[in-house]
């Protein structure tokens, strides 16, 4: 794809973002925020099973309010994350986001960018904690 249609991409997922709202009951959220313009992301999971009982993300939405690339880059990540394992989703990189935004990111804009990986990571995360608390308890 063109530099062009990356930029389109992206004005799209701003203007109609995937997976935008909330789930009822998640196995896991997380709230997060830039604090360079104050703009804040809600990510909301729901954790399922692949064929291998591994656990992997079954459904995920997200809210908040944010510029284009923090928004697009919430609806395109949450539209890639779906299926993935905790494990998978654990290894993912800042430049797996940039990759997929396809276009580059000033410094400026990197927090942006990296908002809601942030919080999907901070999700996954806080699930797992959970879970170990459980099989201590
Ligand atoms: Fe606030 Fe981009 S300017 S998230």
């Amino acid at each position: 794809m063109s530099d062009a249609m990356y930029r389109d991409q992206i004005l799209d997922h701003y203007k109609h973002p995937h997976n935008q709202g909330h789930l009822d009951k998640p196995d896991a959220r997380f709230s997060d925020n830039n604090p360079l313009c104050g703009d804040e992301i809600e990510v909301f999971l729901k954790i399922g099973k692949d064929a291998k009982g591994k656990a992997i993300i079954a459904d995920v939405k997200f809210k908040g309010q944010g510029c284009a690339i923090s928004t697009a880059s919430a609806s395109m990540l949450t539209d890639e994350i779906k299926g993935l394992t905790l494990d998978q989703i654990k290894a993912l990189t800042r430049d797996d986001v940039f990759k997929m935004l396809g276009v580059p990111i000033s410094p400026a804009r990197v927090k942006c960018a990296l908002l809601s990986l942030k919080a999907i990571k901070a999700a996954v995360y806080a699930y797992l904690g959970q879970k170990l608390n459980e099989k201590v308890e």
